[in-house]
């Protein structure tokens, strides 16, 4: 087989480029799961692929699939498979975060398909937690290594059913115990859920600290629902200095049509661009490794 290696950037990744369209499935799994464990992001270009290839391709890596209960944005189920979702909610840009950081049951791992780039922009956007974390300003990483991160949702009765996928109460509770949630249930069947998060985690091998959580685009989209645990405010200087170091260590992924993207989401944040193209199509699934890692 004709391959190309490369690395994504000059700080992350690495690329597996087909020369001449080869079939996908043709790639050695072992040597697949080295390079996912030395690198966290890897993105897999020019092989023959559609969404049954990207499905069947991913289900031989992956396990544990997750249907996005509890998520924060809306997302499309594509072809009946509810662990395929379209991320296309609306279209302004995302800052980088870990998927689902804003509760317990968190994917470990992410597949992104791209059956359709935007014409322009629209790139998605990848950086090392590690590297992050390395980033910050003593004082900042005390801050955050002494102050958990506290997600307050408010929701009536059509949007928790929405966002959890349910329709009653005693299901609601059962996830929010799972999730370690605190679930405030009024009369009107609205409720209020309480998450708190560590904004740093131990690398998987405990050797390094890791800045991945949900901070950056909870602050960008829904600011009043993010504080530190004991209920301050994250200042104004703090999200800047953290915008600031995740702008200048973004790796961007300019999408090709077919491209597959397998991410580590225990240690490498995703975003991604603003776009205007509404036929930019990409599919994400959420699940765990199918080896130990
Ligand atoms: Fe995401």
């Amino acid at each position: 087989m004709n391959l190309l290696l490369q690395p994504i950037s000059n700080s992350i990744g690495q690329q597996i480029i087909s020369i001449d369209s080869n079939s996908i499935f043709q790639l050695a799994q072992e040597e697949i799961i080295s390079l996912f464990k030395s690198y966290g992001v890897l993105l897999f270009r020019g092989f023959e692929t559609n969404t049954e290839i990207f499905t069947e391709f991913s289900n031989l890596l992956s396990t544990d699939f997750m249907d996005y209960s509890g998520g924060a944005f809306n997302r499309r189920i594509i072809k009946n498979d509810k662990t395929v979702l379209s991320v296309n909610d609306f279209n302004f840009e995302i800052k980088l975060h870990g998927e689902m950081y804003y509760q317990k049951n968190v994917p470990l791992m992410l597949w992104f398909f791209c059956a359709n780039p935007a014409a322009e922009k629209g790139e998605t956007i990848v950086c090392d937690g590690r590297q992050l974390f390395n980033e910050l300003s003593n004082s900042t990483k005390e801050l955050f290594s002494n102050k958990k991160l506290k997600f307050t949702v408010p929701m009536n009765e059509e949007a928790w059913q929405q966002k959890y996928k349910i329709d009653n109460l005693n299901q609601l509770q059962e996830i929010c115990r799972h999730n370690d949630i605190k679930l405030t249930i009024y009369e009107d069947k609205s409720i209020l859920t309480e998450y708190i998060s560590p904004a740093i985690i131990p690398s998987r091998c405990r050797k390094y600290r890791v800045f991945i959580n949900s901070l950056l685009p909870a602050k960008q989209l829904y600011s009043n629902l993010i504080r530190f645990e004991d209920d301050s405010e994250i200042s104004e200087e703090v999200m800047s200095e953290v915008n600031e170091i995740a702008e200048r260590i973004t790796t961007e992924i300019a999408w090709q049509k077919g491209d597959i993207l397998m991410i580590d989401n225990t240690r490498v944040l995703h975003g991604r661009r603003a776009f205007s193209d509404e036929k930019r199509e990409i599919y994400i699934r959420l699940c765990a490794p199918a080896f130990a890692f």
